[in-house]
């Protein structure tokens, strides 16, 4: 339509509407800055890439988001896969890691095709990669768009340096990435309704990183204005990789790396660093790796000063649990038996051609590397303390064997305690004595025939269990785990699916998984898991996690 003059334009606008009405148009969707343009994938319809925040570049670098403002005078072109924010990232091969992009904070929206249905539950969802990498695309929807249970809205957030890069202090407090969830959540909870999703029935979940992120929006007091219940799976607020001390270190080491010399004070380091190019901050991750991607979060969630402005977590998570002030909705938390092999896995390489494996290199090294590969590098006030626990981990988890191919499997379940199963018990127990809203618990024990263990190494000789993601990437499918799904895992992955539709309208805050009810854990003294296996799923109480 050309409608220059006024009383054409009236005339034009009541022809549109009679014509081809916007609200027939199911592409076609209107927000307070306009109207966007979405894509019809057959079953599905998708709204791609829709910016919830400002471009966190230029000043806005290093700052807590600011709401999207601009308003669109065309319609917006929602067909846009959504890009990853800009990372060092562990699976692209070769020496060059770089990424994505620094402007990158979007959500993307995926709806069923059910004419019967004006409205869907929302499930939102939060990307793992250890806060350092990974994206939207990272998890894929069509598993979940087949089923047509619900709205899938998938959250971008800055990683790495980017995201979390902190001196301690109100100049450059960090957390940046959590408050791009948060702004999204909000983002999520004004506007899905315009898509046809229930505001009211919002399920939170997320993997890994991700599921951290979740524990860690649901730590905030007002999550249940965001979210009805969430579910973290595999990853929570007290994994030792996600709140890390020594952050002030590493982000003046990042300034003398990009050429910041000795900054003298927060407010200079941050100046400089904002004259960087986002590409030499990111470039910079290389050097805070000791080998291949150890540690592989050299940059994460931090307590922040009270001070900092628009501070997102301010007391460590145990104490904000302890203290009883967080969001009370029902919430989930699960581990896998071997989840540790996605870590352990990387140490079977022979990375820089040696022809020993990093594992048997590990013999000579393990005082020097442990600390890295198992995140107590700056929770340990001494060299002593340090060497003694690297001492007593190592026997008790492997005795007096060396580590070899043949000691790997008790390798990799010292891995899978300390990186999460313990914190994953540590977390539940406290949530028990706690918390006033269901705290339920799965632990899922069904190998997928090549994870991301298999992925990693490409070995095949190797038995490794039931390995990080196993479970997760039956929800939303991922690249590193084998998408041909077995019977047994075809019927997992539909319970799994209407597990996430129930939860998210679920009145009484009631959790089911097939014919299983899930048994909260608040105010209970042993601990309630549902174990899911191949054969099916079982209520089952432990005093101290299997
Ligand atoms: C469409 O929605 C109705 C009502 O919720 C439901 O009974 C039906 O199974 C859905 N159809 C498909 C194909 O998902
Ligand atoms: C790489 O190989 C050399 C000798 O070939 C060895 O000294 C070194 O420790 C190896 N590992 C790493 C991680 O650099
Ligand atoms: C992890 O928990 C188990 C069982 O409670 C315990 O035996 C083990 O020592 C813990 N591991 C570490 C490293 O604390």
């Amino acid at each position: 339509m050309n409608c220059v003059r006024l009383f054409l334009v009236i005339n034009c606008l009541w022809l549109g509407s009679s014509a081809s009405d916007p609200d027939d148009d199911p592409l076609l969707v209107e927000l307070p800055q306009g109207k966007l343009r979405g894509r019809d994938n057959g079953n599905y319809f998708s709204y791609e890439s829709i910016p919830y925040a400002q471009s966190p570049t230029g000043d806005l670098r290093f700052e807590a988001p600011e709401p999207y403002k601009q308003k669109w005078l065309d319609t917006f072109d929602a067909t846009q896969s959504p890009v990853a924010c800009l990372q060092w990232d562990q699976f692209t091969q070769g020496d060059n890691k770089l990424a994505g992009e620094e402007d990158c904070l979007t959500v993307s929206i995926y709806k069923p095709k059910n004419s019967s249905r004006i409205s869907y539950p929302v499930v939102a969802h939060i990307h793992g990669g250890a806060f350092m990498f990974g994206g939207a695309a990272q998890n894929g929807h069509e598993n979940v768009m087949r089923k047509g249970k619900f709205i899938l809205v998938k959250i971008s957030y800055r990683l790495g340096p980017l995201g979390y890069i902190s001196t301690g202090d109100a100049d450059l407090p960090g957390n940046y990435g959590l408050k791009d969830q948060r702004l999204a959540l909000q983002w999520i909870k004004q506007n899905i309704a315009s898509f046809g999703g229930e505001p009211e029935n919002i399920l939170l979940v997320g993997h890994s990183a991700g599921g951290a992120s979740v524990h860690l929006q649901l730590l905030r007091e007002d999550f249940s204005q965001l979210a009805r219940a969430a579910i973290s799976f595999s990853g929570n607020a007290l994994d030792p990789w996600v709140v890390q001390s020594g952050a002030r270190g590493r982000a003046f080491e990042l300034g003398r790396i990009v050429g910041c010399g000795l900054a003298e004070d927060s407010a200079t380091l941050k100046k400089c660093l904002k004259s960087k190019t986002a590409s030499e901050i990111v470039t910079a991750v290389r050097s805070f790796l000791i080998f291949s991607y150890v540690p592989f979060a050299p940059f994460g969630v931090v307590v922040e000063p009270a001070d900092a402005p628009e501070a997102f977590l301010t007391q460590d998570p145990s104490e904000v649990i302890k203290s009883g002030k967080f969001g009370q909705v029902p919430w989930a938390v699960t581990y896998v038996t071997e989840d540790g092999g996605y870590n352990a896995a990387l140490l079977l390489d022979d990375w820089n051609n040696s022809g020993k494996t990093l594992l048997e290199q590990l013999n000579d090294r393990w005082f020097d590397w442990a600390p890295y590969l198992l995140f107590y590098r700056d929770s340990k006030k001494t060299i002593e303390e340090m060497d003694d626990y690297s001492r007593k981990i190592r026997q008790e988890y492997v005795g007096n064997q060396r580590f070899t191919d043949d000691s790997y499997w008790k390798f990799q379940q010292m891995f899978t305690d300390i990186l999460f199963k313990n914190s994953t018990q540590d977390s539940l127990d406290l949530h028990r004595k706690y918390g006033k809203s269901p705290a339920y618990a799965f632990v899922y024990d069904n190998p997928a025939d090549r994870g991301i263990a298999q992925f990693l190494t490409k070995r095949r000789d190797i038995h490794f269990g039931t390995v990080h993601g196993d479970d997760y990437f039956l929800i939303f499918e991922n690249v590193v785990r084998h998408v041909q799904l077995r019977p047994d895992e075809e019927r997992i992955s539909k319970n799994f699916i209407n597990m996430l539709a129930d939860f998210a309208v679920s009145d009484k805050g009631t959790l089911t998984f097939g014919d299983c009810v899930f048994q909260d854990n608040v105010g209970s003294d042993n601990f309630k898991l549902l174990s899911i296996t191949r054969e099916g799923c079982e209520n089952k109480e432990y005093a101290e996690f299997p």
